[in-house]
């Protein structure tokens, strides 16, 4: 199973690494073969010595140059970060990412071998109109993607679950990730509230392969509570 941590706009320089060390010394002395990613912000990025993979939340697709406020591979490269989340709800709602924009950074980051956990997700007005307006809408996010990218995660987080402490049903998972898995063959995350009082059941559904958490995973001892769970 894939356990990864998204931390948004939360935790500093200073809160991601003791998080860090503390979740890596929990991972060695506890006996667990999940794959762990954390996404600290930007400004915590860094080089650590830990049984877990460190991605960056965005960037931009360039080496470097004038672009205001991004960062680029060389910022990436310094710490020898080869991750990226892409495509995710905030960045596409709040920050303005179109499917044009999203399928751009996809392309650069998928031609620099990154590995891409590339985010789809619906409103709430799409899912209250029923299963098959869901999935047009999440096909509709694979537009300019190449879903067949080997080192690519595939996450369905449903944007109305995200951060409101309601998690999709199990029905909802069940059969959303049945319906992507005829279209992609790499792993599949659920994301929105999950958290330790529901971890076991999201990931004993069929085609579900790990989680990505925001809310519940920035306290170390209770995402390493999923991850044992
Ligand atoms: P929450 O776990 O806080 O609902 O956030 C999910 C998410 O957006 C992870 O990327």
């Amino acid at each position: 199973m894939i356990f990864a941590a998204n931390f948004k706009t939360n935790h500093t320089r200073v809160t991601t690494r003791e998080y860090i060390e503390s979740l890596s010394s929990m991972l060695e002395n506890g006996d667990t073969d999940q794959e762990v990613f954390v996404f600290p912000p930007s400004t915590a990025l860094d080089s650590f010595d830990a049984p877990i993979v460190v991605g960056t939340q965005n960037a931009y697709t360039a080496q470097n140059g004038a672009f205001t406020g991004e960062i680029g591979l060389d910022q990436l490269d310094e710490f020898g970060i080869k991750t990226i989340l892409i495509g995710h709800s905030e960045r596409r709602e709040v920050l303005g990412e179109t499917q044009e924009i999203v399928a751009k950074k996809f392309a650069f980051f998928k031609e620099q071998g990154f590995k891409i956990i590339y985010c789809i997700g619906e409103p709430l007005e799409i899912r209250e109109q029923g299963d098959q307006a869901v999935v047009e809408y999440l096909m509709a996010q694979f537009d300019g993607i190449d879903t067949e990218y080997e080192d690519m995660i595939l996450a369905y987080e449903p944007i109305w679950a995200i951060g409101t402490g309601r998690s999709a049903t199990v029905e909802e998972i069940a059969s959303t990730h049945k319906a992507l898995r005829a279209t992609i063959s790499r792993p599949i995350l659920y994301g929105g509230s999950a958290k330790p009082a529901n971890i076991k059941e999201i990931i004993s559904i069929d085609n579900v392969d790990g989680v990505l958490v925001g809310s519940a995973s920035l306290d170390a001892t209770n995402f390493y509570s999923m991850i044992t769970s």
